[in-house]
């Protein structure tokens, strides 16, 4: 049995210290987020890639599904960040978290919003930055998570050091899959986990079944690191469209996106990210990009977000 303390913020009291990590796009909708948060962690609404309303729709939804506390991850590098950010303060969420890119602005926002501010760190130096400029919590997200990522090192290479030079809670990320990894993030003075990818396969992930079932048959050799149009690597599994497009810098014509909407702050331009991302979610998983973790071997079933507690000795 996992330490059963919880994960406490402030006032913000997460029964169990699991944290559903937000995954984009259209990944950790409603239900997944309300599953999580009903079984006793926290719940998160990937937000980037929807516009505001339908941000605003999906935290209603999560609402409507549970009484507990939910959050919204925004990736500070889309376009779209601020509006993202006044919906999901405007619905008064309790946590907002921030990755892939840094901002100032979203730390005084939310905290005057009375919503918990979070931002996603890879190194000690921005832990410090972070903290000095009044983060409530840090998740602290490895280079063996899936999406985007901000630096290659692994979790427990850099987890106590920067769990020692913090003063607030620290969530550990990447590659975390099972009850011992768990037990040994907290051992190294994480105050919870956030877990990614074995949420991306539960039955409550909004992940077509066709992507669930890409994660359950993956070998650790089919992961690759891409570089985003986002200027950031990322993890994700070798398929046609990664083979075809993104490790050859080939032009291919996007399925959904048809004239660019400039979804990102910043675009590389060497593929259309947000089409990629949809085509997975949808289901069309040789025209996507499916991120992962890099556990994602030792997922083997699709099972309800009560079961994944459940194994995890929660
Ligand atoms: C499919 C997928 C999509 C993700 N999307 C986002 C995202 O939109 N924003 C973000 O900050 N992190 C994103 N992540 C990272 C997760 O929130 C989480 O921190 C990470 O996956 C943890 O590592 P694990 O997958 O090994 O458990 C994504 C991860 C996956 C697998």
């Amino acid at each position: 049995m996992q330490s059963r303390k919880p994960l406490i913020i402030g006032d913000l009291i997460i029964e169990k210290p699991i944290v559903q990590g937000g995954m984009a796009v259209r990944i950790s909708t409603a239900e997944l987020a309300a599953s999580v948060s009903e079984s006793g962690g926290l719940g998160i609404i990937g937000a980037s890639g929807m516009d505001a309303e339908e941000l605003r729709v999906e935290i209603r939804k999560a609402r409507s599904l549970t009484s507990k506390p939910i959050g919204v991850n925004i990736m500070a590098a889309v376009s779209a960040f601020n509006e993202l950010l006044r919906v999901a303060l405007e619905e008064k969420v309790d946590a907002v978290f921030v990755g892939a890119g840094f901002s100032r602005e979203f730390i005084s926002a939310a905290k005057e919003a009375g919503v918990k501010a979070i931002p996603i760190i890879s190194s000690k130096k921005a832990a410090a930055l972070s903290e000095k400029l009044g983060a409530d919590a840090l998740v602290f997200e490895s280079g063996e998570a899936g999406g985007h990522l901000g630096t290659l090192e692994g979790t427990f290479e850099l987890l106590s050091d920067i769990a020692e030079s913090v003063n607030v809670p620290l969530i550990a990320a990447g590659g975390l899959i099972n009850s011992k990894d768990i037990q040994r993030a907290f051992n190294e003075g994480a105050s919870a986990v956030q877990l990614g990818t074995i949420f991306a396969a539960s039955e409550e992930s909004n992940a077509h079944p066709d992507y669930k079932n890409y994660y359950i048959n993956a070998n650790s050799e089919d992961i690759v690191i891409i570089e985003s149009p986002a200027g950031l690597p990322g993890r994700a599994l070798k398929n046609k469209f990664v083979e075809e497009v993104v490790l050859t810098g080939r032009r291919h014509e996007p399925k959904f996106i048809k004239t660019c909407i400039k979804c990102l702050k910043k675009c590389k331009r060497n593929f259309c990210i947000l089409d990629a991302l949809i085509c997975a979610q949808k289901g069309y998983v040789d025209e996507g990009l499916i991120f992962c973790g890099s556990r994602v071997e030792e997922v083997k079933e699709i099972k309800s977000v009560k079961d994944i507690f459940h194994e995890l000795g929660f």
